[in-house]
């Protein structure tokens, strides 16, 4: 081995047994690209002298659990998508069960979990739907329990929709209780923790982009085994699972992947 490749071996046992996170379920050329640009910016040699400097400096170790799970998000990300999940998806769930048990995977700031009990409420205005939503990052889940939001990244939603859901406080909207209510909030390693179980839909969006093939594939089977016969995956708008009718998937709509129902 090369002594940067060792460099960041090392680097990487080392924040897996600092952080938890482990960095060999990410595509190694492209988080070490990235890596490195912030490396550098810090003035450190190599990754192990940068992980020297992460360990005396709180702000560089939030700098850098950032970099790794870039959090960019929005209301109703792929609105087409949404309008397939909205208008096929929720409808037949609704068929076969009354009250819908979701989980928005890997849910950043908030916006996804949101946009899915704004979906779910009006779909039918019945109570008693779940939403999970996790993610690796803390501060993420915490913005994300807030339930509030810039008014700016509200406005890819119709003036009507906003009002109905959100109130508005100063530049920021804050959402519904009843939105609130739908929702639990955890932390979760994708990559590493036990998996809910018995869920009507799953949404992973966003997130594999930045795994291994093996991570995906581990992950893809994962999900299908949370799903219910029935139940639903709702993936990103540039992600496809190749080896979905391996796994046992069925795929109705594009990027919707279902488990046969019963
Ligand atoms: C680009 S955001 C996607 C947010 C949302 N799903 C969407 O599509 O708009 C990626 C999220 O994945 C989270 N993430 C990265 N690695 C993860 C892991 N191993 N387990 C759970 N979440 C992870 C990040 O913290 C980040 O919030």
């Amino acid at each position: 081995m090369q002594s940067a490749e060792i460099d960041y071996q090392v680097f990487k046992r080392k924040i897996c047994s600092k952080t938890g996170l482990d960095l060999s379920s990410y595509k190694q050329a492209q988080m070490e690209r990235r890596l490195r640009t912030l490396m550098e910016r810090s003035g450190a040699r190599c990754f192990v002298d940068y992980y020297q400097m992460l360990e005396r400096d709180e702000r560089l170790l939030e700098e850098f659990m950032n970099r790794v799970t870039i959090n960019v998000t929005e209301f109703f990300r792929n609105p087409d998508h949404y309008a397939v999940l909205e208008k096929k998806v929720i409808p037949e769930l609704l068929r076969r069960s009354s009250q819908l048990r979701t989980w928005s995977s890997a849910c950043s700031y908030g916006h996804e979990p949101h946009s899915m009990a704004i979906c779910l409420q009006e779909a039918l205005l019945k109570t008693g739907h779940t939403i999970l939503a996790t993610d690796i990052d803390d501060k993420s889940i915490a913005n994300a329990r807030k339930g509030q939001f810039p008014i700016a990244d509200a406005k890819n939603m119709p003036a009507e929709r906003i009002s109905r859901w959100f109130k508005q406080e100063g530049d920021f909207v804050v959402a519904h209780q009843k939105l609130r209510d739908m929702m639990e909030f955890r932390k979760l390693d994708l990559l590493k923790d036990r998996f809910p179980v018995d869920m009507d839909l799953i949404l992973c969006r966003n997130v594999v982009i930045y795994f291994t093939e093996e991570a995906k594939d581990d992950l893809y089977a994962k999900f299908y085994r949370a799903l219910k016969p029935g139940g639903y995956l709702f993936v990103g708008g540039t992600e496809r699972i190749n080896n979905y009718a391996e796994i046992g998937y069925l795929t109705p709509y594009p990027f919707f992947y279902q488990r046969p129902p019963k």
